[in-house]
């Protein structure tokens, strides 16, 4: 299967603290990769040098076969609108409504105008059941809610793969189901996508690989059915058992 994005041999400092320290990873058309591992270990930076927010120190970041730390900040700037990020905390603009947060990457980027603009956002404020809430600021939604604006905004752009940094840490526990919803709706649909949570029912049943992490480095790679049920890492078991517990 061809890979989407591929790191090579990624180091990235922070002062003296290695948040990678060499990581090599495939991540192949229609996949669902899921990263865990402890807070700290490098995941958020991980997602944050695929499309290339923040830059390696060392190794390679190839994207559908560019090496992206030889584009010009021009073509760097195209793949970035190939490659959605949904964050954590949502990162809408507050001064626009649901609609406009979505349409404002297709006029920005894209070059539409912002009538055609508003047309498409709203197909996909419909994909993620949001088309009453249009004409809401994000003060006025749900964390839930912003956060499938969020996910609206980057399908809009049309990309290749969609990274999701812990879409749901930051909501009340009632609104997780709503935006898992969401997210198991595009895996069904068999997008690419790299998908940091804590959320073990999603790891288990929708991801089609567990990447585990520890300190800047990818310890374990495996088959969800066989990590849940025996990780091989020693670090993985016990992880795992601090989630389960906290999950109950
Ligand atoms: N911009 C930054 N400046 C300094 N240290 C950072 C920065 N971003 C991340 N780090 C550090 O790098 C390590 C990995 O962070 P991060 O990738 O956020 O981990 P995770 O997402 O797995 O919790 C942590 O020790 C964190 O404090
Ligand atoms: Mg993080």
């Amino acid at each position: 299967m061809n890979s989407v994005i591929s790191l090579r041999g990624v180091v990235k400092t922070f002062g003296s603290l290695r948040a990678l320290n060499g990581v090599d990873l495939d991540v192949r058309s229609g996949e669902i990769l899921t990263i865990l591992g402890p807070s700290g270990a490098g995941k958020s930076t991980l997602l944050r040098i695929m499309n290339m927010l923040i830059k390696p120190d060392m190794g390679q970041v190839i994207f559908e076969g560019k090496n992206l730390g030889s584009l010009t900040k021009k073509e760097l700037r195209h793949v970035r609108s190939r490659i959605g990020f949904v964050f954590q905390h949502f990162n809408l603009f507050s001064h626009l409504t649901a609609l406009d947060n979505v349409a404002i990457g297709l006029v920005k980027v894209k070059g539409m105008k912002w009538q055609s603009a508003r047309e498409i956002a709203m197909e996909y404020l419909e994909k993620v059941d949001l088309a009453d809430k249009a004409r809401n600021y994000p003060s006025q939604l749900s964390g839930g809610q912003k956060q499938r604006v969020a996910i609206a905004r980057a399908l809009a752009m049309e990309p290749d793969i969609i990274l999701f940094d812990e879409p749901t840490s930051a909501l009340d526990p009632s609104l997780v189901g709503e935006v898992l919803r969401v997210m198991k709706r595009l895996a069904a649909e068999g997008r690419t996508m790299v998908v940091v949570t804590h959320e073990i029912g999603f790891a288990r049943g929708v991801a089609t690989r567990i990447v585990y992490m520890e300190k800047g480095k990818v310890v374990e790679e495996a088959d969800p059915e066989v990590f849940f049920t025996s990780p091989a890492a020693a670090g993985a078991q016990k992880f795992l058992r601090s989630i389960m517990e906290n999950a109950v």
